[in-house]
């Protein structure tokens, strides 16, 4: 299953069912100008053994042109109450930006139109996968104890007005995988997605599943269910994603990051000599074989690798890989064998949320001193990621997130650059007294040419 494939199609259902409720809860709150916005996603139900794997369109998400600083998500019960992974496991959860064209003047979708690709622009991450992991965005059950601060001067930047094309607005997508294992049979085995334990033979697209495919994605799809043990009985429960994302308003001093992420399973191929352009093509989740029972107990570890080059040359501002359970860290490696960061998974020890025994609560995560860590324009890294084969695993990631401050920032906006500070002021007020005129658009348009040069290209791009 890829992210892309999957997406297509539930943006097909997702448009059908689009009308996404307002958040329950909004909670603004605004310390040293770092603003913080909680949020719960629509509510999902789920009984012993049961799987969801949701997409809500246009959350709710702060407005305006911002910094986003941090991103945290979990998931909470009816009282917004923490729920602990070894009740309710998040699989999952990722964010993705989008462009959604505004219908017959009006910015919510009606939902009768049908899937058309041109109504709907997804505005991906910096990359490299190309087709797959779009999202800005996401974690698993590590979400609780992973730092996803960004620090200052630098932020994420989201909702420039110049930016979105004529006749859309700026959305966000939410993608929620949760799993039920109240009386599993197998409390790993589900979190895994074990095929025999789900019963399944087809894919949620009626695709027969190879008797080769132990685990994974494939086999764990929207409403299908984990074997429980026999007799067992749990009441259904009434959950939310709950996200907060700390922002500030968009200004000039604000450095901005771009977002990359790498997969370690990317069959992306260095081409020596042919000219050939190789694809970017990330499988997600691959398998660890377990090691003989011989050395089991010696601690195996299976080492699964890849390299990759980066398009882009920069400043590491943050990074952190994403491991499933079993993992033991990740290295990404610059082409000299230096460590660009390693990140390992923090294992909780008890019961309480966040803390979970045998389960992957948090990763550690990288923040060199900006200027110290850099990757240059073509270089080829080397990402790798260690899971224990004391026992087999299935359906296990290694990703890289990474935040690069890039070092070629090029044209890419008036408002960035730093030389010239005065017409910036200038600009930025421009541009809000106008919006208050509703035609901003059009003015900022023609004051920012440069900025309208790089949106044409956008479009062209998002029309092929
Ligand atoms: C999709 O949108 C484009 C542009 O609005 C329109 O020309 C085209 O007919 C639409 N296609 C479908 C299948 O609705
Ligand atoms: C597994 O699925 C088959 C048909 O798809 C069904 O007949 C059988 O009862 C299921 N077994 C379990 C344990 O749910
Ligand atoms: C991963 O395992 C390799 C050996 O296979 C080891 O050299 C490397 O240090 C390990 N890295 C991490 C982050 O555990």
């Amino acid at each position: 299953m890829r992210f892309n494939s999957k997406c297509q199609l539930l943006v097909l259902a997702g448009l059908l069912l689009i009308a996404i409720g307002p958040s329950l809860q909004t909670r603004l709150r605004n310390e040293n100008n770092v603003k913080t916005a909680t949020f719960l996603s629509p509510n999902f139900v789920l009984e012993p053994g049961s799987v969801i794997n949701k997409f809500y369109y246009n959350i709710d998400f702060p407005k305006g042109h911002i910094a986003i600083k941090s991103f945290d998500a979990e998931v909470v019960d009816e009282s917004r109450n923490p729920v602990p992974l070894h009740a309710i496991y998040l699989h999952h959860w990722l964010v993705a930006r989008y462009y959604q064209r505004k219908v017959f003047g009006v910015s919510k979708y009606n939902g009768h139109l049908g899937f058309n690709q041109s109504d709907f622009i997804m505005v991906r991450n910096s990359g490299i996968c190309e087709m797959d992991l779009p999202q800005y965005f996401g974690l698993g059950s590590e979400t609780r104890k992973t730092v996803t601060y960004v620090p200052d001067p630098y932020g994420i930047e989201v909702g420039n007005p110049v930016e979105v094309p004529p006749g859309y607005d700026e959305r966000w997508f939410l993608n929620v995988h949760a799993i039920d294992t109240r009386g599993s049979k197998d409390m790993l085995g589900c979190t895994e997605c074990r095929c025999d334990l789900y019963n399944v033979t087809k894919d949620e697209y009626n695709r027969d599943i190879e008797p080769n495919y132990i685990g994974g994605l494939r086999c764990c799809y929207d409403e299908t269910r984990c074997r429980t043990r026999e007799g067992f009985q749990g009441p259904k429960r009434s959950l939310y994603l709950k996200y907060t994302v700390k922002y500030v308003n968009w200004h000039a001093f604000i450095v901005p990051v771009k977002i990359y992420m790498l997969d370690v399973t990317d069959t992306w191929k260095k081409q020596e000599s042919t000219g050939l352009v190789s694809r970017h093509h990330c499988q997600i989740e691959y398998e660890v074989e377990s090691c003989s029972a011989a050395v089991a107990n010696n601690g195996c570890i299976h080492t699964k690798k890849t390299s990759v080059t980066f398009p882009n040359g920069g400043d590491v501002i943050y990074a952190v890989a994403h491991q499933h359970p079993g993992g033991v860290g990740s290295t990404l490696l610059g082409e000299d064998g230096r460590v660009i960061c390693s990140s390992h998974p923090i294992y909780g020890e008890g019961k309480q949320p966040g803390n979970e025994a045998g389960f992957i609560v948090g990763m550690s995560t990288c923040y060199p001193r900006p200027g110290s860590v850099k990757i240059s324009e073509g270089e080829t890294l080397t990402l790798l990621s260690n899971y224990s084969s004391d026992q087999r695993h299935t359906g296990v990631m290694g990703l890289f997130y990474i935040l690069l401050a890039e070092s070629s920032r090029k044209s890419s906006s008036i408002l960035h650059s730093g030389d010239d500070m005065g017409d910036i002021v200038i600009l930025h007020n421009a541009v809000w007294a106008i919006a208050g005129f509703g035609i901003a658009a059009l003015v900022a348009a023609t004051i920012t040419y440069q900025r309208q040069r790089e949106r044409e290209e956008v479009c062209e791009w998002l029309l092929l």
